[in-house]
């Protein structure tokens, strides 16, 4: 039950919907949980859709290795990217409840980066929204170069060393890129998206 249902009633006396503070003036003798044992909210954010936060780490979205923290060890130059999801590292809590909030990292030479972008790198590892800015699909793949980011539903293509440029196919506008920090070898969100994510329209 949320607050707004359990934190009202009816009163003949006031108005139809009426306030806990209200009922207790009206002196009806009803039972209302105290203050500090309500339920949260239910117009709070939900914890799982909040967009990616500064030092959230990193986990895979899927597979064996679902849920399990990201490493740098585990990105490769030349392998294809990996999808992941954000995670508060207080609470242990995957930011999944969003798909917006879905990253791609990729790891490439730390050199050919463009240089007014490599403060949002770590150790050569970048991030952007998986989300394409054409229609939607997950970023997963890579063109045939195999150094680019490419989106299989209509085959765009973003380049990683260059803030997710679109140098190919139907996409409207670059990936929200997202800084990325290493803090003890691990791997760690550093700031929010660049920019609006996915599709706008
Ligand atoms: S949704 Fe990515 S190219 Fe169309």
């Amino acid at each position: 039950m949320s607050v707004k249902d359990s934190d009202t009633r009816s009163c003949c006396f006031c108005d139809p919907i009426i306030e806990r503070r209200t009922l207790l003036v009206c002196g009806l003798a009803l039972t209302l949980p105290s203050l500090d044992t309500l339920p949260a909210r239910a117009d709070a954010p939900d914890p799982r859709a909040v967009r990616p936060q500064p030092g959230d780490l990193l986990v895979f979205t899927s597979g064996d290795r679902r849920e399990q923290i990201i490493r740098p060890d585990d990105l490769t130059i030349g392998a294809p990217p990996t999808l992941a999801f954000p995670m508060d590292p207080a609470s242990r809590s995957v930011r999944d409840g969003s798909r917006i909030n879905m990253i791609v990292l990729i790891r490439v030479d730390s050199n050919e980066i463009a240089e007014a972008d490599r403060g949002r790198a770590a150790d050569g590892i970048v991030a952007f929204s998986a989300i394409c800015t054409h229609y939607g699909c997950p970023v997963t793949g890579l063109d045939q170069t195999a150094k680019n980011l490419a989106c299989k539903c209509h085959g765009s293509i973003f380049d990683p060393r260059n803030n997710a440029e679109v140098v190919g196919g139907p996409a409207p506008r670059r990936l929200a890129a997202l800084p990325l920090k290493l803090e003890k070898d691990e791997l760690k969100v550093a700031g929010g998206f660049s920019g609006a994510v996915g599709q706008q329209r």
